[in-house]
């Protein structure tokens, strides 16, 4: 009784003086830093009850505090703090510095690949060392998925479906094809179960995916968390069972064929030669498997999802795009990468699909590596830093018409030729140090597949299906699930 009244004073005790140190550090830490304007907040939970309280829907609260505290503001929750930049030139100046580089983790997934590194992601380190990755295209990978893609269309007939399942199917294939060599087959079940898992884990962390960079709300047993975890771990069972086979049919003297070989080719040198192995560790092929994975399928699959969407509701712009391909490519051959600069209509085409999508709404965070300043305030270490991406697609200063679908915007009025230099207020693929290290793979996906599909079908929409490009916010803005005809051109 006595020893449990001590214990029950000392915890009380103990809590109490937890909570006014904090606080005593949150006011000195105010007093010492010029910190953004943003939000209040409560003591410890910060915004927390704010975004959560379903008053408002988080993509309008944001909203709001992007009208009211402007190019850069700050919030936080549970002592985790989020700058969001609505700046291209502060996007520009923070992420030059290689203190803004450090990445802000996805708890959760880092939970399950029992990492807890926020460092340079690896696949971008291997890249150097990986030349499978550094010296291909993989133009023949992903033409290859696309005239599945396209066999698919043509066994609609016509008639009206919905394409998403399938796109995700192709742009996964080219990523399972280019670790493991394989590719499967569009009704192959455990396949599509893991399509639907990527898109599950992404749609589960919301745009910004604030919260799970907050360790005590990533680990909190909500129901949210549970179906985020189990699609994490339906992934990473995926994922196990082809490095298992991989690892069993993986012989030493072979050439590597596929970015699993040619990683535990290099794993094996290393041994052989008696050097320290470094990152070739078989976690940390899980680990550059599943970004791969991550960062591969969602992103190029609701772009491709959308581009065919506005092409169904710009029946004038696909009829030139497909005009443009037949002058050029002529109809006895599909387009390949080669041909790209003497597409102009096209290339702008695609760009302006990807603007006007607004595919990412607060791009994966950075995270300070040490107290910096900014736009004249004062950004502690450890604060999490998004661009607001949906900002940049559409902002006024940045595009004329911004609100319209203007598929010439990327063609310089002088030249007549696309221009890749009038895209770069879009910084689709970040800047810095931390850059998209798919983008090459990507730009290659999204124009293989949205060229020979419009070469093949001219896509419609049902009559009367109202226009929009107003989605689902999950960390990608996808569309509504829609249905479109393709009919064969000659
Ligand atoms: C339309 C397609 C894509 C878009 C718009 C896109 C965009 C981005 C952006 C904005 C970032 C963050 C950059 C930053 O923090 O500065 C990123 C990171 C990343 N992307 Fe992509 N991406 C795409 C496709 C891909 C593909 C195909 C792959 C895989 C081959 C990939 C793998 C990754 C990885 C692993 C990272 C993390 C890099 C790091 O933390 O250092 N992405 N991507
Ligand atoms: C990003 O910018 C858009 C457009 O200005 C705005 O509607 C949105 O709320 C902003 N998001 C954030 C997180 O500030
Ligand atoms: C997780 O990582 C730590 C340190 O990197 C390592 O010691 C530990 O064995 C790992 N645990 C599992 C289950 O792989």
């Amino acid at each position: 009784m006595i020893t449990e009244l001590i214990t029950t004073s000392y915890l009380t005790t103990t809590v109490l003086t937890c909570i006014v140190g904090y606080l005593v550090v949150q006011l000195l830490r105010r007093k010492r830093y010029k910190l953004p304007p943003g939000p209040k907040g409560w003591p410890i939970i910060g915004s927390y009850l704010t975004l959560t309280s379903g008053k408002y829907e988080l993509r309008d609260l944001l909203n709001m505090w992007a009208k009211e505290y402007g190019d850069l503001y700050m919030f936080s929750m549970f002592g985790s703090r989020f700058v969001i930049l609505n700046s291209y030139d502060l996007v520009h100046e923070a992420f030059q510095s290689p203190d803004f580089n450090d990445r802000a983790p996805i708890l959760p997934c880092n939970k399950a690949l029992n990492r807890s590194n926020t460092e340079l992601n690896l696949l971008f380190n291997l890249k150097c060392e990986l030349s499978i990755i550094h010296n291909s295209n993989f133009e023949d990978l992903v033409a290859a998925e696309a005239a599945k893609l396209i066999k698919n269309f043509a066994s609609q007939e016509g008639t009206f479906f919905n394409p998403i399942t399938d796109i995700y199917v192709t742009v996964s294939n080219v990523i399972t094809g280019i670790l493991t060599g394989k590719t499967y087959d569009y009704n192959d079940e455990e396949f599509v179960e893991l399509t639907k898992r990527a898109q599950q884990v992404f749609e589960w962390m919301g745009p910004g995916s604030f919260f799970y960079h907050v360790p005590v709300l990533a680990y909190m047993p909500m129901e949210n968390n549970k179906m985020g975890d189990a699609a994490v771990k339906g992934m990473f069972d995926f994922l196990e069972k082809i490095l298992k086979r991989h690892r069993q049919a993986y012989n030493p003297e072979d050439e590597p064929k596929d970015l699993i070989e040619a990683f535990m080719h290099e794993e094996a040198n290393k041994k052989a030669q008696n050097v320290d192995v470094g990152s070739f560790t078989h976690q940390c092929l899980k680990q550059v498997v599943w970004d791969l994975m991550l960062g591969g399928i969602e992103t190029v699959s609701t772009s491709l999802s959308w581009y065919f969407l506005f092409m169904a509701q710009y029946p004038d712009v696909q009829a030139k795009v497909q005009a443009e391909l037949d002058k050029v490519i002529g109809r006895d051959r599909l387009p390949s990468l080669s041909d790209r600069q003497n597409l102009p209509f096209t290339e702008s085409t695609s760009v302006e699909c990807y603007r006007f999508c607004r595919l990412i709404n607060v791009q994966i965070p950075h995270r300070t590596r040490c107290d910096v300043k900014l736009g004249g305030y004062d950004i502690p270490k450890g604060t999490n830093v998004g661009t607001n991406a949906s900002w940049l697609s559409s902002s006024p200063s940045l595009w004329e018409n911004s609100e319209e679908f203007v598929p010439d915007r990327f063609i310089d009025k002088e030249t007549g030729l696309y221009n890749s230099k009038l895209e770069a207020g879009l910084v689709e693929f970040g800047v810095g140090r931390r850059v998209c290290p798919g983008e090459q793979l990507a730009r290659t996906e999204l124009f293989v597949i949205f060229t020979h599909i419009l070469h093949r079908f001219t896509l419609r929409l049902p009559e009367g299906t109202p226009i929009t490009r107003n989605g689902i916010n999950g960390l990608t803005h996808h569309p509504k699930p829609y249905k479109i005809t393709a009919a064969p051109r000659r």
